[in-house]
Formats: C-alpha cells, sequence, structure tokens
C-alpha cells in the first residue's frame, strides 16, 4: 500500500493448464468432452492460485482453429464452435468458482478478442481475413460464453482483423463487446500488442498506438508502455478525452473492490492456505482422472488393448518413456521441475505392473536428433518382449504460442524407429504425445494399436498405465479433424457443400478434389473408439414438423454392446437443408457423454428448438428460415448411427 493514492496492485498469471497440479494442455480436456471435469480443472487450478496470491488467470484462450499448424491449438478447444463455447462456459465458471471476491476465485480471461485462431498459414501472429458472418457465426461464440458465464476480464489479440489490429479495433472492443454485449469488465491488451501496431503500419509511434487503442476499448496496456508514457499528454491536448481514461481506469478500479483487495491488498497471500492448497492429494486424483479421459484410442486392431498386468513382458520403448517435464506440456509456470511431482510414463508403467513383473526399457532415439545409433539396442529389447508399447511425440514446445510448424509429422527420426520396432514382429501399440493433430499415415496403416496422449499434465505417467492396460476405458473423442497429410489444411467437418459434391475420391471434377490427395481426414472430428463397443438404435423424432416457438424430442437408445463398462459421446449434428446462405453439411448442436455398463442401454433424447436452427443470414442477423432440417446422431462427425428430418413451420 505504498501507492500515493493507496491502489491495490493486482496480480496476473497465465494459468492455463494448473497451477502447481497441472492438467492436460487445454485441447486434451476438450477430447474428454466433459464439461464437470474441465470445470473442475480449473476450480483446482484456482484454488491453487489464488492461494499463491494470483487475482487474475490470462485463461481460458477460446479462440477457434481449424489450422493444426498454428502451435496455439494446444491452448484452446479445438475447431467446433458449440463445444468451445461450452468449454468457454466452463472454464469461466470453474476459475471464478462462487463468484470473485472469494477468496478461492481467481479472475478469468477470455482471450484472444478476437479472431486470433485463423492466423493466414497457420503461423502465429499473421493477419486475419475473413467475412464478418464467419467471425459472427465460428469465431465470436465462444467469446459471448464466456462472458455469459461472468468473465471479469477480455484480452485482445495480435492478429490484425480485415486489416484493423484487434488492439486498435473499434469495431470489436467497442462496438462488439462493450455496446452490443454489454460487458463490464475491463480489456487488457496483449503482451507488448500496443506498441506492436507500430511494426503493423497502423500507427506511427507509441503516441499514436496509446492513443488508438484507448479510443478502440483496450483498458489496460500490457508491456507496452504506451499508456504510461503518454496517457496524461494525449489526454492534456485533448487528443483523448478524459471520459475516455476514467471509463478504463473505473472498469479496472471496480474489479479490484470486487476482489476485495481495497479492503485488504493481501487477502490472497495466506502462508498456511497456499501449503494446503498445493499439497491436496484430491487435486492430484482429479489431475489423474482428467488425463485418462482426455486421451484418445484412435485404433485397436484385434482387441490388441488392454495389455494383461501380468504374465507377459512388455517393452518400453521410445524417447517419451523416461521424460519427466515434458510431460507437462507448453504454459506450465510454477510446476516445479523435478519427479516427485510429475509422474513419467515410465513411473506410471512401473508402478502398474509391480516389481515382479517390470517393463524392459529402451531409449531408441531422441525426439528430434538423427541419431539412430539407440536402434539396435531397442530392437534387441523388442524381441525379448511379448508387446511393445512405444511412447514418441513432440516435445512439449514444439507447440505453444510461436510455434507454428510446417511439417505434423513426428520430429527426428522417430518414424524410423517404429518403423524398425514394427518389422520385428512384435504386437505394437504406440502413445503419441502431441499439442496438436499430427500427420502420422503410416502408423495408422500399420501399427494395430494407437492412443493420442497429447500432454496430460503432472499425472500423465498414471493415467496412461490406467488406459494401457484397462483400468480406465478410454472415451476421449477428437474435438480437432486429423489430416492426412499438410496440404490438406485447412480441414474441418463443418465445411460447406460445393456445388459438385462428390460420393468419393475418384470424383476428380468434383467438390475440388487433389489429384495426389484424399479430401477426407485420416481421423475425422468427434472421433474416438472404446475397449468395448455400442450400438445405436430405435431412433425416434417425436413430430415432423415444429413451429418456431415449439420443441422436438429425437430420441436414441444406445446399448453397451461389448464386453467392458464404458462411456460414449452421443453428438448430435443438423443440417439446414436450403437456406439464404449455404449451410455447413453439418454442425454439431448437442451432445451427451454417457456411462453404459456392459449389456445396459440407456435412451438419450434431445430436444430440438429454435436456436439450434438459427444462422446469420448475410445482414448478420440471428435469424431461423421455415423448410427442412436434417437431423444425425451418430459416434463422430462422420460415423452417423441415424437421420431424421423435421420441418420447420
Ligand atoms: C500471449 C498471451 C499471454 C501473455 C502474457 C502473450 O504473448 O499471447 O496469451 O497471456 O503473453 O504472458
Amino acid at each position: 500500500m505504498e501507492s500515493r493514492l493507496k491502489i491495490p496492485l493486482l496480480f496476473g498469471q497465465d494459468v492455463i493448464h494448473g497451477y502447481k497440479t497441472t492438467f492436460p494442455i487445454p485441447l486434451a480436456e476438450a477430447a474428454s468432452w466433459d464439461l464437470k471435469q474441465i470445470e473442475l480443472a480449473a476450480r483446482i487450478a484456482a484454488v491453487e492460485a489464488s492461494a499463491s496470491g494470483i487475482h487474475w488467470t490470462f485463461a481460458p484462450m477460446v479462440d477457434i482453429s481449424r489450422d493444426p499448424r498454428w502451435g496455439r491449438v494446444m491452448e484452446g478447444a479445438g475447431e467446433d464452435t458449440y463445444l468451445g463455447s461450452l468449454i468457454a462456459r466452463a472454464r469461466v465458471l470453474g476459475f471464478q468458482g462462487t463468484g470473485i471476491g472469494s477468496v478461492d476465485a481467481v479472475m478469468a480471461c477470455a482471450k484472444h478478442f478476437a479472431a486470433y485462431g485463423a492466423a493466414i498459414g497457420g503461423r502465429d501472429y499473421n493477419s486475419v481475413d475473413m467475412s464478418l458472418r464467419t467471425l459472427w457465426e465460428t469465431y465470436l461464440p465462444p467469446f459471448k460464453a464466456a462472458l455469459d458465464a461472468g468473465a471479469a476480464t477480455f484480452m485482445n489479440s495480435f492478429n490484425d482483423l480485415n486489416g484493423i489490429p484487434a488492439t486498435g479495433n473499434v469495431y470489436l472492443q467497442r462496438e462488439i463487446l462493450k455496446d452490443k454485449w454489454g460487458f463490464t469488465g475491463f480489456v487488457v491488451s496483449d503482451w507488448g500488442s500496443i506498441g506492436e501496431m507500430i511494426p503493423h503500419g497502423y500507427v506511427a509511434n507509441n503516441k499514436e498506438a496509446a492513443q488508438s487503442a484507448i479510443m478502440a476499448g483496450s483498458d489496460m496496456d500490457m508491456e507496452s508502455r504506451a499508456y504510461k508514457n503518454h496517457l496524461a499528454e494525449l489526454v492534456a491536448e485533448n487528443k483523448v478525452p478524459l471520459s475516455v481514461v476514467d471509463d478504463a481506469v473505473r472498469r479496472v478500479l471496480r474489479k479490484k473492490f470486487e476482489l476485495g483487495l481495497f479492503d485488504d491488498p493481501f487477502r490472497f497471500s495466506n502462508a498456511e492456505r497456499e501449503k494446503k492448497a498445493l499439497n491436496n492429494k484430491e487435486h492430484e486424483k482429479a489431475a489423474r482422472e482428467i488425463a485418462s479421459s482426455s486421451i484418445v484410442l484412435l485404433k485397436n486392431e484385434n482387441e490388441l488393448l488392454p495389455l494383461p498386468k501380468k504374465g507377459k513382458k512388455i517393452a518400453y520403448i521410445g524417447p517419451l518413456v523416461k521424460e519427466v517435464k515434458q510431460n507437462l506440456g507448453f504454459w506450465s509456470i510454477e510446476m516445479p521441475d523435478d519427479s516427485s511431482y510429475i509422474v513419467s510414463q515410465w513411473q506410471g508403467m512401473t508402478e502398474k505392473l509391480g516389481k515382479s513383473n517390470a517393463p524392459l526399457y529402451a531409449r531408441g532415439c531422441g525426439i528430434a536428433d538423427t541419431s539412430r545409433a539407440g536402434f539396435a539396442e531397442a530392437i534387441a529389447v523388442a524381441k525379448q518382449a511379448d508387446f511393445v508399447v512405444l511412447s514418441v511425440g513432440e516435445a512439449r514446445d514444439m507447440s505453444g504460442e510461436a510455434k507454428s510448424r510446417s511439417s505434423l509429422r513426428l520430429p527426428g527420426v522417430q518414424e524410423d524407429l517404429i518403423k524398425a520396432i514394427v518389422a520385428t514382429g512384435k504386437p505394437v501399440v504406440i502413445c503419441i504425445n502431441a499439442g496438436r493433430p499430427l500427420v502420422f499415415d503410416w502408423i495408422s496403416d500399420n501399427v494395430p494399436a494407437i492412443l493420442y496422449t497429447w500432454w496430460l499434465g503432472s499425472q500423465a505417467g498414471h493415467a496412461i498405465a490406467d488406459v494401457l492396460f484397462g483400468d480406465y476405458n478410454p472415451s476421449g473423442k477428437l474435438p480437432m479433424t486429423f489430416p492426412r497429410s499438410e496440404g490438406q489444411i485447412p480441414i474441418y467437418y463443418n465445411y460447406l457443400n460445393t456445388g459438385r459434391p462428390a460420393p468419393n475420391d475418384s470424383f476428380r471434377f468434383y467438390r475440388s478434389a487433389y489429384i495426389d490427395e484424399s479430401i477426407y481426414p485420416k481421423y475425422e472430428f468427434g472421433y474416438g473408439l472404446s475397449y468395448t463397443t455400442f450400438k445405436y438404435d430405435n431412433l425416434k423424432l417425436d413430430k415432423n414438423q415444429m413451429k418456431a416457438d415449439e420443441f422436438a424430442t429425437l430420441a436414441i437408445d444406445v446399448t453397451n454392446s461389448g464386453k467392458y463398462d464404458g462411456e460414449e459421446v452421443v453428438q448430435l449434428y443438423i443440417r439446414d437443408k436450403v437456406a439464404s446462405v449455404v449451410r455447413p453439411m453439418k454442425e454439431l448442436k448437442g451432445f451427451e457423454k454417457i456411462k453404459l455398463k456392459a449389456g445396459e442401454t440407456k435412451t438419450i433424447t434431445f430436444k430440438i428448438s429454435k436456436s439450434q436452427l438459427a444462422f446469420y443470414n448475410n445482414n448478420l442477423e440471428w435469424i431461423t428460415e421455415p423448410g427442412e432440417f436434417e437431423l444425425m446422431i451418430g459416434s463422430s462427425s462422420a460415423k452417423i448411427h441415424g437421420k431424421a428430418t423435421l420441418v420447420l413451420q
């Protein structure tokens, strides 16, 4: 309280996927499709961070992205607006708990406003050029969902949108966020983004940058020193009305009051509470559960998985098996860099199997180097085992901010190592650790079992072992489309039909096919297997015609037809067949994650109302139009198990 006006300081940090207890990277958590768990992860992060004196997290990132070359896809919820909006809401609710002002809540910050995820070429910080309809329909809804959930703050973004930097963008920050949506919190700039309007070529110097940003509605300057150095002068010269500065200041001060900092600036700093919050076994348990449900089973030929815990020898091979910190992924800031907190994949498996059945080990190669010196040992180890589990992938800092990649293949010689191990003839399971969808066509076509394990955080090793040995039956579904090759990017499930729809790849003059590549993805949005199987039948729609103020009910029976208890994400997709603007072939409009015991059947129902049938017309009005809608229920965006037609009158 040494400041002249006794204004308390605000401490903000990038608490993105956990504070000390590190949760899966946000994209991985999105693969769980489990909103309760996602909210809980944010809740725990807030409990830990707030006990350590943090008032504010720069999260959640709610940017939609259809481009896995962009390294920051790891930080969001993937490609879909509907799923992304629900996850945005869950994260805000988790961070802010019972509301800012309670000592275990941190202010959320919805970022990056807006359209940052559509950077051209997937290159971080790059320009964004898109129609306003796409902006409103695809990129803005998760921000609106965060706001409706009570997000205290917003962060603007580095990109320009249709030529105007987001930081100096009146349309985004004033017209949409503050005027139309009525946002009463404050907007912080991104790191240095006010000053970056100079190299953008939008302003000539830092003073003009300050003027442009404050007039556009950026209330707080993160790191450009533009406000500190120039705002007083700009007001004195009548270039910025004092009322504009007052409004920005009021917005920031109001949050400090709401946090209770004027009553006690140190109320979040309590060594006792911190000790308790940072050493909580319940937090570890939650992290392990969320990590297990984030894993996606991509392939499981002849039910190779789950592996037996006894009676068979396992070789655990690959550059990520014994890594410790790698498991955390990007943006883990407070996590101590040591194995007493982080469960390595090796530790997870050895604890699971016990001393009497300890796995064999070989590293094989590094993540990105080109030495094959370890191949011979890895092959020899594989030959001694009944099963081989290979843990491969990116390094944790190959995705994240400023980590765009043009090749999405496994770095280094990992793919060659895999080929050499597969050539031994031993049954191979691959765990792919990564912060984005990678391209791994050879592996998909030649390896019998594949788990996509992303970066799972401090309990990664236990979570992976739980899935490998069947203590947890995988239930994740992909929140992004996985391309066959980089040339297909951008590729996403909710594309528009063209005038030449193709029934398959051989129709060359149809749907702008490639002459050298399929137009279909390797793994589609919403895809993910289980150790059990699910059967869908008896799709029923209670009415074929619906008035705008009514709703219809779509029901389907889902049966666990396999031998393990399991979870399924039942997905509802809708297509508007004829409209005044062309509509996507499918749009996710509902889902339910259910648990079914082996043999059990549940009837799942979806209420269909006007809001799920609405879209932005060419005048940016959110409307519905009468006509036919196709309703589809699937276990992924491509595996549709039942369809019905609904007519909106
Ligand atoms: C990132 C933000 C982050 C900020 C502060 C920027 O470079 O774009 O997402 O919150 O740094 O660390």
